[in-house]
């Protein structure tokens, strides 16, 4: 691991979205070689693959909302995706994730609000390694429906442990009964393999009147 456990427990005890962002300040640099190198962080790979079985075509205009520092939209550039646009609420990890040139933009925003992106913008929306403990809460199911269009689909990962406890599933279920969108899959997936940690690797489908008014 290159970066030492003060940096990682920063970002594992931040109280507040200001502590959360200078975490990640400290560790974009290192991002990619601790998670994908010490961690075996492969939830990325997973959830491009899953994005990929229900988005056969790659003109496809994705949102990756969390992109961190862009290992999701490498993943799908690799597939062949061109047409990927990068949300983040941390400037360090969009600066690197920018360095990549994957993505046709970039915008600074906050999960947890109103975002500001019209309606029906995308096909489809990933979402890796953001709805966790103290980043993303439930709240944020609600944007990517209304972002995304009818039809069109929403891939994420909701880390072991938080997926009860952070009222992730209570609202996936009530989004549901409203008809804002239908399951498509939901799998249980290896997360950070080398630390045994796994994940809902889920995928929804938009219904057309996705307006979630559960
Ligand atoms: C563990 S990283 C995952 C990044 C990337 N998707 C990946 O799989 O490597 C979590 C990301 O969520 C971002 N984040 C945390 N809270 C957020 C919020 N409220 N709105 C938007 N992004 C947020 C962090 O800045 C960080 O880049």
């Amino acid at each position: 691991m290159v970066s030492d456990n003060k940096t990682l427990d920063k970002v594992y005890t931040a109280s507040n979205h200001t502590e959360l962002m200078d975490a990640y300040k400290d560790w974009a640099d290192n991002y990619d070689q601790d998670t994908v190198g010490s961690f075996g962080y492969v939830a990325p790979a997973a959830a491009a693959q899953a994005l990929h079985r229900v988005l056969p075509g790659t003109g496809a205009r994705i949102l990756d909302a969390g992109c961190g520092t862009g290992q999701v939209g490498r993943i799908l550039t690799e597939k062949g995706y061109g047409d990927l646009h990068a949300l983040d609420y941390s400037e360090d990890m969009l600066r690197v994730a920018e360095s990549k040139n994957i993505y046709g933009s970039l915008m600074q925003a906050d999960l947890s609000k109103k975002l500001k992106i019209d309606d029906d913008a995308y096909d489809a929306v990933v979402c890796v390694g953001t709805l966790t403990y103290g980043h993303v809460d439930a709240t944020a199911f609600d944007e990517l429906i209304r972002v995304t269009r009818p039809d069109g689909h929403i891939c994420f990962t909701i880390r072991e442990g938080a997926y009860e406890d952070y009222g992730y599933r209570d609202r996936m279920i009530a989004l549901e009964k409203a008809d804002a969108w239908e399951l498509v899959s939901m799998e249980e997936a290896d997360y950070l393999k080398n630390e045994n940690v796994t994940c809902k690797l889920c995928t929804y489908k938009v219904l057309a009147d996705g307006a979630p008014n559960a």
